[in-house]
C-alpha cells in the first residue's frame, strides 16, 4: 500500500513509520511515499528529505476555504496514488468532504485514551483531571473530532510528579509503537470500515 503521511510538527511519528516500514523483518505491506505539511519549516520535512521521500507544503494563506485547500491536498494523494492517508501531528482541521473521501483509508493518532480527553492538549486535560493512566488512541477518521473507530490504543501510567512534558515525552513513546502496529492491521486489510462506517476486523 502508498502511504502518504500528513504532518504539522517535529514528526516523530513519521519517522517510526519510514523506519517500521522500511524494515523488512516488519511485513508492513506499506511504504511511506508522499509527505505533506502545511509548515514549510515542519521538521516532519527534513526527516522525509532525509529519507529520500517527497514532500509537499501547502500553505492555507494560499486558498480562499478550507474546502479549496484540502481539494487541493486531495488531488495530490491521488496524483500519487495514495491508499491509504496517516494524519501524525497535522494540526488543521480537515473538511467534510475531504473526510468523507478518503473514509476507511484516512488514519490518525491522539495523545489520550479517546474517547477521554479529545482535541488539543489532551495531555494537559488528563493531568488537570487526575486520571492515573493515559496513552494514545489510533483511530479511522470521521466527520467528528478525534471520534472516530479505534484501531489501537497503548496505556501508560501517569505519574505522580508528572508534567505535560513528562507525560507527553512517555505517550510519544507508546505512540512510535502504536501507529506502526494500527498502520499495519489496515495495510494488511486486517481492519477495515464497512460501507456503514463500521470498524470489521479479520483473523
Ligand atoms: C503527537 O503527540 C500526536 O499524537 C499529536 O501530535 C503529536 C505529534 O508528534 N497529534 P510528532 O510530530 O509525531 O513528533
Amino acid at each position: 500500500k502508498r502511504v502518504a503521511v500528513l504532518a504539522s510538527g517535529s514528526g516523530s511519528n513519521l519517522q517510526a513509520l519510514i523506519d517500521t516500514t522500511r524494515d523488512s523483518s516488519q511485513c508492513m505491506c506499506a511504504e511511506i511515499t508522499l509527505v505533506i505539511s502545511n509548515k514549510k519549516d515542519a521538521f516532519a520535512l527534513k526527516r522525509a528529505e532525509k529519507a529520500g521521500i517527497p514532500t509537499l507544503v501547502y500553505s492555507h494563506k494560499d486558498y480562499a476555504t478550507r474546502e479549496e485547500f484540502d481539494s487541493a491536498i486531495s488531488s495530490a494523494l491521488e496524483a500519487h496514488k495514495i491508499d491509504v492517508v496517516c494524519l501524525a501531528g497535522y494540526m488543521r482541521i480537515l473538511s467534510a468532504e475531504f473526510v468523507r473521501k478518503w473514509k476507511g483509508r484516512l488514519i490518525n493518532i491522539h495523545p489520550s485514551l479517546l474517547p477521554r480527553h479529545p482535541g488539543l492538549h489532551a495531555q494537559r486535560q488528563c493531568l488537570a483531571a487526575g486520571d492515573r493512566e493515559s496513552g494514545c488512541t489510533v483511530h479511522f477518521v470521521d466527520e467528528g473530532m478525534d471520534t472516530g473507530p479505534i484501531i489501537t490504543q497503548e496505556r501508560v501510567p501517569v505519574l505522580n510528579d508528572d508534567t505535560e512534558e513528562s507525560l507527553s515525552e512517555r505517550i510519544l513513546q507508546a505512540e512510535h509503537r502504536a501507529y506502526p502496529r494500527a498502520l499495519r492491521n489496515v495495510a494488511t486489510g486486517r481492519v477495515r470500515l464497512n460501507s456503514l462506517g463500521n470498524i470489521m476486523w479479520h483473523s
